[in-house]
């Protein structure tokens, strides 16, 4: 099959979320997805369907909602799941697609699966078999691919192909493998399987030992036409490749990758990308880190004074990208108070999000009260307060008011007030400082228990008057698995802020629990 630009697959809403404290819920996955479409990307992995009713749910509003993407549904190769992801893609019509997978490493073959070399090929030509019966996309990955004996691997690879896949992944499930084995895996696929033409070659890269990108480059080189991974490079431990940092890396050095000088060789509008990222980091609840290549706040900063004369005298002398190429430093003018509903909808629609009329009600009062309390509303604020909104706008618990009194010779003490169906709880708790006094009463009133895990707190933008941004991970008591979850807040009061933050990780971990009962 031939394919010369190289076909973006974005994983963000499945093995993205599979970070622990990622965790999003449907209307979190929907402004991802969205922005993942104007990002360009040609296949949105949605998520697994089987996994959960909530899963199955976001998979088939993706598919539904998502017009120009590819909507990928992951399946084990098993009837179940595989019937369970056609039902969930089948609202994207011909632009569904499964993507089966099964171990075939030794280690998996032996520990985990407990299946011989001739079982693994049997249930992988199995399930692709049963994929294409109800699809014609189908995808199929060797999970482990990378630590494969060569031989075998390239033996299920001939034999999918023959039941249809097509599209081949050959991921480094562990991030294990080095840029010059993953291209020599590549290149033996080419050379030793006989229908090797008649599917896109595939890779994935986990970062476990940090070479997440320069494997999936080496593979690219090697003729590998699909990349997966994410944005932010969120996932599993260390997490899955940067999608922005590969696209970049093809964007600037094309004749260093095997394309011609002057060649774009994906289809994805670059100057989507900090947007993009934005939006994933607030719905994820995933911080960017300040030095990330390409998106991290520092990544176009220049402190020195030798680099700001030279950038001054000439951008190229250390910059390798035009910052506004990735979207970076496209500021407008910043709101007030005075700004009207019609203003604040586009300025939204600028950094990414759609609202429907009832979450934009609800967001406009908050912006009003922001307003209120400081002279502009940046655009970074606005951005923070929208997945309170979207969150706020559809959880169990909301907030009303907190009052809280702290000082160093005060035992702190606050009182919260929460409302549930219209219903107003208000109840009061003291703690070693202001912030736990707040959660202790959250958790009073709504009889919760939640151990804190991370706490961060950020300025979205200068001044006194700035948002304070909190973000906090915290371990709740309950039916739902214990993974950390994540919650963010903003407000001009950082108490308030931090109070916002873990009501909306209590609201993630009652919409997890609901949907594992
Ligand atoms: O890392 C991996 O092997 C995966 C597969 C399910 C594609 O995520
Ligand atoms: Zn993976």
């Amino acid at each position: 099959m031939k394919q010369d630009k190289v076909i973006f697959f974005d994983t963000t809403l499945r093995d993205g979320e599979q970070c622990p404290g990622a965790s999003m819920n449907l209307r979190q996955k929907l402004e991802v997805a969205r922005q993942l479409e104007k990002l360009g990307v040609d296949v949105i992995e949605a998520g697994f369907p089987v996994a959960s009713e909530g899963d199955f749910e976001s998979v088939s509003t993706i598919a539904r909602t998502v017009k120009k993407c590819r909507v990928a549904g992951l399946a084990r190769c098993t009837e179940k799941d595989i019937r369970k992801a056609a039902a969930a893609v089948a609202p994207a019509g011909d632009r569904a697609r499964i993507h089966v997978f099964l171990a075939t490493s030794p280690l998996h073959r032996e520990f985990k699966l407990k299946m011989s070399k001739k079982e693994v090929v049997a249930a992988a030509v199995a399930g692709v078999k049963l994929a294409k019966s109800l699809v014609d996309d189908v995808e199929f990955s060797a999970e482990d691919a990378s630590r494969t004996e060569l031989d075998f691997l390239a033996q299920v690879v001939e034999a999918v192909i023959d039941a249809g896949a097509t599209t081949v992944n050959l991921p480094d499930t562990v991030g294990f493998t080095t840029p010059g084995e993953y291209a020599a895996m590549i290149a033996y696929m080419k050379k030793h399987v006989r229908n090797i033409g008649k599917c896109i070659l595939s890779v994935h890269c986990h970062n476990d030992i940090g070479l997440a990108v320069a494997n999936t480059l080496s593979a690219v080189q090697a003729g590998a036409r699909q990349v997966e991974g994410t944005i932010n490079g969120i996932g599993e431990r260390a997490g899955n490749v940067a999608l922005e940092e590969v696209a970049m890396a093809l964007t600037t050095r094309p004749e260093a990758l095997g394309f011609k000088k002057g060649d774009k060789p994906h289809n994805l509008d670059t100057r989507e990308i900090v947007r993009t990222s934005r939006v994933v980091s607030r719905m994820s609840g995933m911080v960017v880190q300040r030095s990330k290549a390409i998106v991290g706040e520092n990544a176009f900063a220049h402190s020195s004074g030798i680099h700001q004369h030279g950038i001054l005298a000439k951008r190229e002398t250390y910059e390798v990208i035009d910052p506004a190429d990735v979207g970076w430093g496209v500021t407008e003018l910043p709101l007030t108070k005075h700004s009207g509903r019609a203003a604040v909808k586009a300025r939204l629609e600028r950094l990414g999000h759609t609202l429907s009329e009832e979450e934009l009600t609800h967001l406009f009062e908050r912006f009003k009260k922001v307003g209120d309390s400081k002279k502009f509303v940046y655009d970074d604020d606005l951005a923070s307060l929208v997945n309170d909104s979207l969150d706020t706008h559809n959880s169990v618990w909301k907030m009303c008011q907190i009052q809280f009194l702290a000082g160093s010779a005060t035992c702190p003490t606050a009182t919260v007030t929460l409302e549930r169906d219209g219903k107003k709880f208000t109840d009061s708790a003291i703690g070693n400082g202001p912030v736990n006094a707040c959660f202790k009463a959250i958790d009073r009133i709504t009889r919760s228990k939640g151990d804190l895990v991370e706490f961060n707190v950020h300025a979205t933008s200068c001044g006194q008057d700035a948002l304070g941004e909190v973000t906090v991970k915290v371990k709740f008591t309950g039916k739902a698995d214990q993974r950390p979850i994540s919650g963010k807040g903003a407000a001009t009061d950082i108490i308030e802020a931090a109070s916002r933050a873990y009501l909306n990780a209590l609201n993630r971990h009652l919409a997890l629990s609901k949907a594992q009962a």
